[in-house]
């Protein structure tokens, strides 16, 4: 398993995750921690916003409210981005072909600088976006400076997020995929093996464990559609709102779009630079997954324990303890199940940090994307984890079916098995209830009862009862769409088998 371990840093990023400075800029805050009183590190117009100051950002300020240290995660994104709108500017007749041609040689050095760590990130230039500018503008020379004509890094930042999200939700969705497929073939295999299933964690009835299976497999699928809807609406496009009400110049965005590859243009430019309501959609249904897959580890941490003894996992995904040398604790699972928590304090945090911002872009938006960053780097780890991991548990077949037996799990077939006998089902249910009872106070199965046992309950019961008390038939009853009959879930495996190729 390669999962993505950390949470904090883009692990595809190992070589340039920090801000390397120009030399004399420090990446941290001031030791203080203070503003200071006589900035030092640039002077008034350094920066390239700068020609309306008259005095240097502070150097704390610089920091305080720099990006770079983390949307450098965008950059190739933003490349990208700036290819496509120098190429829309080019057919558009607002810069030459020689200009453009100039400024995407100069563009994809700096994608190739980046890539091999080379890059010196500055603070000073404080985001990603001013950084790739400012570096294109040293390579290529004057021409450089023309690249932002008609835009904003409002609209931007808006285009980059749009362009990061929708590749890390194709890979989520590919991810869930794989745990999908891996779910159908352990279902598949178990169509007939017998557990317990549960109500109020009390043995209610027998099922299959390839139906408890499959249910998983219904959630996943769920998240999945969810997912891929949301895509819909993070494929719109931004570029060409400009700062917050367009351009002045003729500026065509279907040219742009087509070459970025998304699917429609944000209508109102106002909308496009300040909403930020896909990530939150997106975190939203992350949310729900890890809630899902929460559910799925407290199943696998509960059946683990000596009490359950009902599924094993490969060693691979549990750890032991320094002290007590006969543990195998189930690691993974548990720290999927608390992991859940951050997911839905990063769904908090977007939410709280939209829900008094007037349009259009404010500073406060630059907020989004550490909670965005963590909630896409848990979700995938987590999910690389369930993908190897959940396809590979093996059931205790013989554990699982002694439990069944302990519970009197087929003691609604009885009662059925007497409404089919003429016996009205309040009354049967009494009936089971007194015959439960005795087998309670001997120790026994219902299934253990002799006939004359039962009979006195009610007069009703043949002697073909003992068919409906077996576990494989009452699993083989429950015989229609959605039902634990094996040959039911056998149907289940191939019907989810072809939905999910509806997603490829
Ligand atoms: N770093 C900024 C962000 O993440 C980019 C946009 C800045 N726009 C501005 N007007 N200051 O949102």
């Amino acid at each position: 398993m390669n999962a993505n371990s950390s949470n904090s840093s883009n692990p595809k990023q190992d070589n340039n995750s920090r801000v390397s400075v120009d030399s004399n800029i420090d990446a941290s805050y001031p030791d203080n921690h203070m503003p200071s009183s006589q900035p030092e590190n640039s002077a008034p117009g350094q920066q390239m916003w700068g020609g309306r100051f008259s005095e240097a950002t502070d150097s704390f300020v610089a920091a305080f409210t720099a990006s770079v240290g983390f949307d450098q995660r965008f950059a190739r994104h933003d490349i990208e981005g700036s290819i496509a709108h120098a190429t829309m500017l080019k057919e558009c007749d607002i810069l030459t072909a020689d200009e453009v041609a100039t400024i995407i040689d100069g563009l994809q050095q700096v994608l190739r600088e980046i890539e091999a760590g080379t890059f010196n990130w500055s603070i000073t230039l404080e985001d990603v976006h001013m950084n790739v500018e400012s570096r294109l503008t040293s390579i290529v020379g004057a021409v450089g400076k023309k690249l932002h004509t008609g835009r904003s890094r409002n609209d931007q930042v808006a285009t980059d997020i749009r362009l990061w999200l929708r590749e890390e939700t194709d890979n989520i969705i590919a991810l869930l995929i794989r745990l999908q497929s891996g779910l159908l073939s352990l279902a598949e295999q178990h169509t007939d093996t017998i557990m317990p299933g549960f109500t109020h964690l009390q043995t209610a009835q027998p099922v299959s464990f390839g139906h408890h299976v499959m249910a998983w497999f219904e959630m996943l699928y769920r998240d999945t559609q969810r997912l891929v809807d949301t895509r819909r609406r993070i494929n719109q496009m931004p570029l060409g709102s400009a700062a917050l009400a367009g351009t002045t110049f003729p500026i065509d965005r279907t040219i742009t779009a087509e070459l970025l590859g998304f699917e429609g243009i944000c209508q109102n430019s106002l909308d496009a630079v300040s909403d930020r309501d896909f990530a939150i959609e997106f975190t939203s249904n992350a949310s729900i997954l890890m809630m899902h897959l929460s559910r799925m580890s407290e199943e696998i941490i509960l059946w683990m324990s000596a009490q359950f003894n009902f599924v094993q996992i490969p060693d691979r995904f549990c750890t032991g303890s320094s002290i007590m040398p006969q543990k195998k604790n189930p690691d993974v699972p548990e720290l999927v199940r608390g992991k859940t928590a951050r997911v839905y304090g990063q769904l908090m945090t977007l939410l709280s940090l939209m829900k008094n911002q007037p349009l259009a872009y404010n500073k406060d938006n630059q907020e989004d994307k550490e909670p965005l960053f963590d909630c896409v780097d848990t979700l995938t780890g987590s999910l690389l984890a369930f993908a190897d991991m959940l396809p590979n548990i093996t059931p205790n077949i013989e554990a699982m079916r002694e439990a069944t037996m302990k519970g009197y799990a087929t003691a609604t077939d009885l009662a059925d098995y007497l409404v089919r006998r003429g016996v009205a089902f309040r009354d049967a249910h009494e009936v089971v209830g007194n015959a439960v009872a005795l087998g309670i106070k001997e120790g026994v199965d219902l299934s253990d009862l002799s006939l004359a046992q039962l009979q006195q309950f009610s007069d009703a019961i043949g002697d073909d009862v003992f068919d409906y008390l077996t576990l494989e038939g009452s699993l083989a009853a429950r015989d229609h769409l959605g039902g634990t009959a094996p040959n039911q879930v056998k149907q289940a495996v191939i019907n989810g088998r072809a939905r999910l190729k509806a997603f490829a």
